[in-house]
């Protein structure tokens, strides 16, 4: 326990340059403080003592303002850095030396049961306010930018960013996504559905007035006459 409190307080001092001593990383850092108060509340849980777990759990979420969940499993030498506005959801898993920042969630989409929060590997950094939702892994070194919002399993050394993350630096090397038409709402290429659809509509329109033309061509040169407008047909052309 003293062991990876210590672990803990290294951590941050390593991690954060604002750090200055052990005694003022251990009395002022919320991050440790529900880092420090999840491990009983996870031995509880474990130990099936729910609602105490759960109690523990959410008197460090009113002390922090970060809410984990009893179930999670965290590893050594975590930081959470300012903290306010995490959540980290029943089933997940953060792996040793992950760093998560303020808005960070850990969560289900609220399609699954059971597994339904994310892994994340060794030495994980998940930027402020980013979003990881659903049961699949994040792999060792990865990094999520700020706001991203990751939905699908993120390879070990890469960079994902944005909504809906993409990599885009892989073990150091740029990565050149190939064109996700499903992923990416590209507004030229709506733009460009529409004009088609509306093109098309305008064709079937003249091939129709051109047909009508040429019906009446037909009858004034047969008669040398043209009928009257009984169905309102003329009015079109
Ligand atoms: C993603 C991040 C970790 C940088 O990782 P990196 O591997 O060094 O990647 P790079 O800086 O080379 O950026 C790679 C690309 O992603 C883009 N990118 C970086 N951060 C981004 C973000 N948050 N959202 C969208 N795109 C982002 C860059 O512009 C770059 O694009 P380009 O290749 O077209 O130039 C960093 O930008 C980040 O978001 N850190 C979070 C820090 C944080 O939350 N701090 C809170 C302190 S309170």
């Amino acid at each position: 326990m003293l062991k990876r409190l210590r672990a803990d307080i290294r951590a941050v001092k390593e991690r954060d340059p604002a750090a200055r001593s052990t005694v003022e990383v251990l009395l002022l850092y919320s991050g440790l403080h529900a880092i420090m108060l999840h491990r009983p509340a996870y031995f509880l849980y474990r130990h099936k003592w729910f609602f105490l777990a759960r109690w523990i759990s959410q008197f460090a979420r009113f002390l922090t303002g970060i809410e984990i969940h009893p179930g999670a499993k965290i590893g050594t030498g975590v930081m959470i850095d300012h903290g306010s506005g995490i959540v980290i959801g029943e089933t997940a898993e953060v792996g040793d030396g992950c760093t998560l920042y303020q808005g960070v969630t850990l969560g289900g989409t609220g399609k699954d049961r059971g597994k339904r929060h994310p892994t994340l590997g060794k030495n994980v950094m998940v930027g402020s306010g980013a979003k990881i939702l659903g049961p699949f892994t994040v792999g060792d070194n990865a990094k999520i930018a700020a706001g991203a919002v990751v939905l699908e399993p993120i390879p070990p050394n890469s960079t994902a960013v944005g909504v809906p993350a993409r990599v885009v630096r892989q073990n150091g090397q740029r990565v050149c996504a190939p064109l996700d038409q499903v992923h990416i709402p590209d507004p030229v290429s709506q733009e460009l559905c529409m004009l088609k659809f509306r093109l098309e509509k305008m064709e079937k329109l003249v091939e129709e007035q051109q047909q009508l033309i040429q019906s009446l061509q037909a009858l004034r040169t047969d008669t040398g006459t043209l009928p009257a407008d009984d169905d309102g047909e003329w009015e079109k052309v």
